[in-house]
């Protein structure tokens, strides 16, 4: 009961970016530049997702609030829908589906090519989010695909700080918070092949990944 209004408010919460983008756009509010506008907002909220679906774990354990476990597919899946809607925004209002186009600017433009590869690898995490392809692969493959998040989250953060040319705090922000949460990765895989064979730190089962 908990975990299913926890996931509903989760849920409308997550849809507010979306709500907020729409409502300026009929209401005239997203200024000069609304296709600028709109590629900010859809790619924050990417990287804020990402981060939050690398927290969950962190959190669950050290809270011992197991149930968070339960929510991580829904964020992540968030995550994946707010990337699809930035990328959307480049291919459609930027770039007008212009395929010569695009594919200069991504082999061109740095940041670019470091966002389109980040958003890709969100493509099979986004693909084996369900429970039957958790069962397909197994635990361990299907932990050891979703590792990629890492990967993404890196490359995102490059993104941003080769996008911005100024005032780098932003992404810089966004960097620390990624480097506490891969330096706890860290910490843990040491203490567990510390203690292998003694007590192993619990991780989340099949069944309990398919809980979302
Ligand atoms: C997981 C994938 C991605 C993440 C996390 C991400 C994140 C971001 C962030 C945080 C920003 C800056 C927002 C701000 O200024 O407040 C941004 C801007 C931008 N992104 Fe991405 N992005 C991703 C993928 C992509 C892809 C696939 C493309 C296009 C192929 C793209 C194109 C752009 C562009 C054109 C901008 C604006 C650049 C500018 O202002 O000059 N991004 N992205």
């Amino acid at each position: 009961m908990k975990l299913r209004v926890t996931k509903l408010i989760i849920f409308a919460a997550a849809l507010i970016p979306l709500g907020r983008l729409a409502w300026k756009g009929f209401h005239d509010g997203l200024g000069a530049n609304p296709i600028e506008v709109i590629t900010h907002s859809t790619g924050d909220w990417t990287l804020i997702l990402i981060l939050t679906t690398l927290s969950i774990t962190p959190l669950r354990r050290l809270t011992r609030q197991y149930w968070l476990i339960g929510i991580r597919r829904m964020v992540g899946l968030f995550a994946f829908f707010y990337a699809f809607l930035h990328f959307l925004t480049y291919i459609w209002l930027d770039k007008f589906f212009d395929l010569h186009e695009m594919l200069k600017d991504i082999a061109k433009r740095k940041f670019i090519t470091v966002g389109f590869t980040a958003f890709v690898l969100l493509i099979p995490l986004a693909a084996t989010s369900t429970a039957w392809a958790i069962r397909r692969l197994g635990g361990k493959n299907w932990q050891r695909l979703h590792r990629l998040i890492y990967a993404t989250a890196i490359l995102g953060v490059i993104h941003y700080l080769w996008l911005v040319k100024a005032d780098k705090r932003k992404p810089l922000e966004y960097g620390a918070i990624l480097s506490v949460l891969l330096l706890y990765r860290v910490v843990v895989w040491a203490m567990e092949k510390r203690t292998q064979g003694r007590t192993p730190v619990a991780a989340p089962s099949p069944a309990e990944m398919t809980k979302a």
